[in-house]
């Protein structure tokens, strides 16, 4: 399995923003520096056009941020995991811990998103994480676990999806978790994607949570870490190539 660098712009950047960053991914390309990664860029729906053709002829996918759980209907403001399908997208970002806690998104609503995401075709990144209280009282495992076993997709085959683990308390904050407790929550992860989906094997299990150029070939280094999501660090270039380039450099 390739390892997975994905970037979650979040409600930042712009136009302007977009066209620089892929400007420096093309000049990175032309100086023939292999990359052993998959990239892949989630920048806000609004941009998704423009980064779309920014993108083109680079090996860089195309993935958004959330999706609706129906796929039509009289939903205002809201963008159907069709809809993003047709304007390139791969990937879709569901049940970030962004959207749990500002959207009051539950793990069945976040599964049904998950599920449309696979109807229309797309990959969705299923994010799942313990706070720093369930953390301080031992329930890590237990929390993730149950977060994965109700947001994950019903009949949806281990090549159909992707798990993002990112502890609430790692996102944005400049902490991360010990290697070791990374890696012990990745193997409960994977022990119970091997219990109840097909191909269980085969699901990426990202890391999320203050990854940066410094830490990245530690992190991409654990054991049954199949990759990376990216916040703050993938909206410079410079860094989101740093974090890719250091796959398989530990
Ligand atoms: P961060 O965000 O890299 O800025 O910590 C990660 C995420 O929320 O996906």
């Amino acid at each position: 399995m390739r390892t997975l660098i994905a970037g979650n712009w979040k409600m930042n950047g712009s136009q302007a923003m977009a066209v620089a960053f892929a400007a420096e991914l093309r000049r990175f390309m032309a100086t023939g520096r292999q990359i052993r990664a998959d990239m892949l860029i989630c920048p806000p729906a609004p941009y998704l056009e423009t980064a779309k053709r920014l993108l083109d002829g680079l090996p860089v996918a195309l993935g958004a941020q959330d999706c609706h759980a129906k796929p039509a209907g009289a939903y205002t403001g809201d963008i159907s995991a069709a809809m993003l399908a047709d304007l390139g997208c791969q990937y879709v970002i569901v049940g970030h811990s962004e959207r749990r806690t500002n959207h009051g998104e539950s793990n069945a609503q976040v599964r049904a998103k998950a599920m449309a995401a696979h109807a229309a075709g797309l990959i969705p990144i299923i994010c799942i994480g313990e706070t720093e209280a369930e953390r301080d009282s031992g329930q890590a495992l237990a929390v993730t676990a149950a977060q994965l076993r109700e947001s994950f997709p019903e009949n949806v085959d281990g090549k159909g999806a992707v798990v993002a683990y990112e502890p609430v308390w790692a996102i944005g904050s400049g902490r991360v978790p010990s290697l070791d407790d990374v890696e012990g929550v990745h193997r409960h992860i994977r022990n119970q994607l091997l219990e109840f989906v097909s191909n269980g094997a085969m699901v990426p299990i990202l890391y999320g949570g203050s990854v940066k150029p410094e830490n990245a070939a530690d992190l991409l280094g654990v054991p049954e870490v199949g990759g990376a999501l990216i916040g703050g660090a993938s909206l410079k270039a410079a860094d989101f190539l740093a974090i890719a380039a250091s796959q398989g450099a530990r």
